[in-house]
């Protein structure tokens, strides 16, 4: 089975509870770079189909031997492209962009929106994990008309990663999910709770380790 970070397993989690009772998906990785999510989606059976969208030929090649060499070739795709540009999206895809920037997470999900148009959009599930500017990402989600299904944070060498689980509903929605405590808008401030609850993860992550058990990520 392939290994992931502690970040990536946050992902793929999110991934597999997207799923979970959705038959026949199909996992969409924008940027997948060495393919590890989409060959651990395949692996698990989370997915039927795994498709791997990358800008650059390097990466995109990385990806398509990894799902080769793993036997892998007749279920996936590795496009070269931009963001989603040229892969239409079906019902029940599950659309990954991890471990970039959130200035460039949100281009790639304007754009899909104006080739997929609006109703093809209700009908999948992203899954998102800004490296930065989560914060312009969450105003961008509320104000285009996404709602959040889940959010998991994890804490992976010595920093805090999140991960978004949403879908779009061209409405706005009733409650915003939040992290960034410097934000001066208050819809985006860290409720206190939230704060609390990812220092107790904290404690947590350092007890388990302390014990060398594997598994620290949480919800809150
Ligand atoms: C830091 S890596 C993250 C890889 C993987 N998604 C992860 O979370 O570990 C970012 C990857 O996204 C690719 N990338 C950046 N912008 C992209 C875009 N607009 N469309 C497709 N791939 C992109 C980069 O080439 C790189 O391989």
């Amino acid at each position: 089975m392939q290994n992931l970070t502690v970040r990536l397993e946050m992902v793929f989690e999110q991934v597999r509870s997207a799923v979970s009772g959705t038959g026949d998906v199909r996992v969409i990785d924008v940027g997948s770079d060495h393919g590890y999510l989409a060959l651990r989606c395949l692996e698990e059976g989370v997915a039927k189909k795994a498709v791997c969208t990358e800008i650059h030929e390097g990466p995109a090649k990385r990806s398509q031997e990894a799902l080769d060499s793993a036997g892998y070739s007749d279920c996936s795709e590795v496009h070269v492209t931009d963001g989603l540009i040229g892969v239409p999206l079906q019902d029940n895809d599950v659309i990954v962009i991890a471990g970039m920037g959130g200035l460039n997470i949100i281009d790639i999900i304007g754009q899909a929106i104006k080739d997929n148009g609006t109703e093809a959009m209700k009908k999948v599930t992203f899954v998102l994990q800004p490296q930065k500017s989560n914060e312009i990402v969450r105003k961008y989600l509320a104000e285009t008309g996404f709602v959040y299904v889940d959010e998991t944070v994890c804490y992976d060498r010595d920093i805090f990663y999140n991960c978004m689980r949403v879908v779009y509903k061209q409405e706005m929605p009733h409650f915003l999910s939040a992290i960034n405590p410097h934000s001066s808008d208050p819809r985006f401030q860290v409720p206190h709770e939230v704060v609390m609850k990812l220092a107790e993860c904290l404690i947590d992550d350092m007890e388990r380790e302390e014990q060398n058990q594997s598994v620290w990520w949480h919800e809150y």
